[in-house]
């Protein structure tokens, strides 16, 4: 692992949940901690780049050395990664960003009167792909949180969202993605090249990330 492999390139790295809002009190999630988004700024930084993390709600210190914007909903994550694409060299989008919000927002706390009731939703903005389709796109990773499939999954997200890479991540095993301290991945690469990563903790797997990506970014 080389320690200037990123000298001096602007980095900015998604991580965390989003919460989407029902009411005042209550909203829609997932089970994301940031630790792998963490980790992989961790890395980055250590690794010599200007590392920026967009922090959804999570509960972790910020790396040494790292810049940090915290954000709750998508959509405020959505407008700070739109405003640091100009600033970007490498994006890393391993937030779980919830897929849809609640379609209209409570203004006060919804009262238990009725036996049911739903919650009609509406889609958020893919916010990788925003990013990979700028007309001033950086070098983008995408990750891939499959339950089956995973490599058709994977590699059938990374056409779509015209990404340089993608990590996926078999997020049936319990022990591994979602809220662990562990992780095990495969990349794929444009050039039909992939590598895969046995279980480690995140910290470590952030490090080879980086090698790999930053070998990846220099081609
Ligand atoms: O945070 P941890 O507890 O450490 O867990 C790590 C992790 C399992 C969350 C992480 O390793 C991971 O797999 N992140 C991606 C989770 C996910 O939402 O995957 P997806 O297959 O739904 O999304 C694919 C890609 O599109 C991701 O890069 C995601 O950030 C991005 N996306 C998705 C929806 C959306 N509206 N905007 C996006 O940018």
């Amino acid at each position: 692992f080389e320690s200037n492999a990123l000298d001096g390139i602007r980095v900015v790295i998604s991580a965390g949940p989003t919460r989407e809002a029902i009411d005042p009190v209550r909203y829609i999630s997932n089970h994301s901690s940031g630790k792998m988004g963490f980790a992989i700024a961790n890395a980055a930084a250590e690794a010599g780049a200007l590392t920026t993390i967009i922090a959804g709600p999570v509960n972790l210190a910020t790396p040494e050395n790292c810049q940090r914007i915290d954000v709750t909903s998508a959509q405020d994550m959505y407008q700070s990664a739109m405003q640091q694409i100009g600033q970007c060299d490498i994006f890393i989008a391993t937030a779980a960003v919830a897929d849809y919000r609640p379609a209209t927002v409570a203004e006060q706390k919804i009262k238990k009167n009725d036996d049911t009731m739903s919650i009609q939703l509406t889609k958020n903005i893919d916010i990788v792909s925003a990013v990979a389709s700028h007309s001033n796109r950086p070098f983008t990773v995408g990750f891939a949180a499959e339950t089956q499939d995973v490599e058709r999954y994977a590699k059938d997200k990374m056409q779509r969202k015209n990404l340089d890479m993608i990590v996926a991540n078999d997020v049936a095993n319990n022990n591994i993605g979602f809220n662990s301290d562990d992780n095990a991945v495969t990349i794929f690469c444009r050039d039909d090249d992939s590598m895969a990563i046995a279980q480690t903790s995140k910290q470590q797997l952030g490090r080879l990330l980086i090698a790999k990506i930053a070998s990846q970014y220099k081609q």
